[in-house]
């Protein structure tokens, strides 16, 4: 299955009743595995948890490290662009040179990479010196 089809699949089971806003996110990791993730919202935290940190998590839980490619869809009226904390959580277990498809559900589409989504990323090796 492409991703495209993985996140426009999961993008149904999301639950997002306060912001009725619905996220799929799908990715690819370095091992082969095709990942899925959909937010999950709740009334004490109405931003819920992220489509991609969804994925990272099924990705996570299902023994795999690294992302090779990942796509996000939501209905909006430009490629929804991943919110800083995923930004950070993609940079964590991908390559700055990875794919980033930002797609909507009328067909537009961006691909940009982890580095262009993140630019100065805080890394491990900005700790060297603790
Ligand atoms: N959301 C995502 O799942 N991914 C994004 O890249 C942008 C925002 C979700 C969080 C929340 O459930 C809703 O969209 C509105 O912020």
């Amino acid at each position: 299955m492409t991703l495209l089809a993985a996140a426009t699949k999961v993008r149904e089971n999301a639950y997002a009743p306060y912001s009725r806003f619905k996220v799929g996110a799908a990715l690819r990791s370095t091992a082969g595995g095709l990942h899925v993730g959909c937010n999950v919202e709740n009334v004490a935290y109405p931003e819920g948890t992220c489509a991609e940190a969804g994925a990272i998590a099924a990705m996570i839980a299902a023994g795999d490290r690294r992302i090779a490619e990942i796509l996000v869809i939501a209905d909006s009226p430009a490629p929804v662009p991943p919110c800083g904390g995923c930004r950070q959580k993609i940079a964590e277990f991908a390559d700055p040179t990875v794919p980033v498809t930002l797609c909507t559900t009328d067909g537009a589409s961006l691909t940009m990479t982890v580095a262009d989504l993140l630019p100065g990323a805080f890394t491990l090796a900005h700790m060297d010196k603790a």
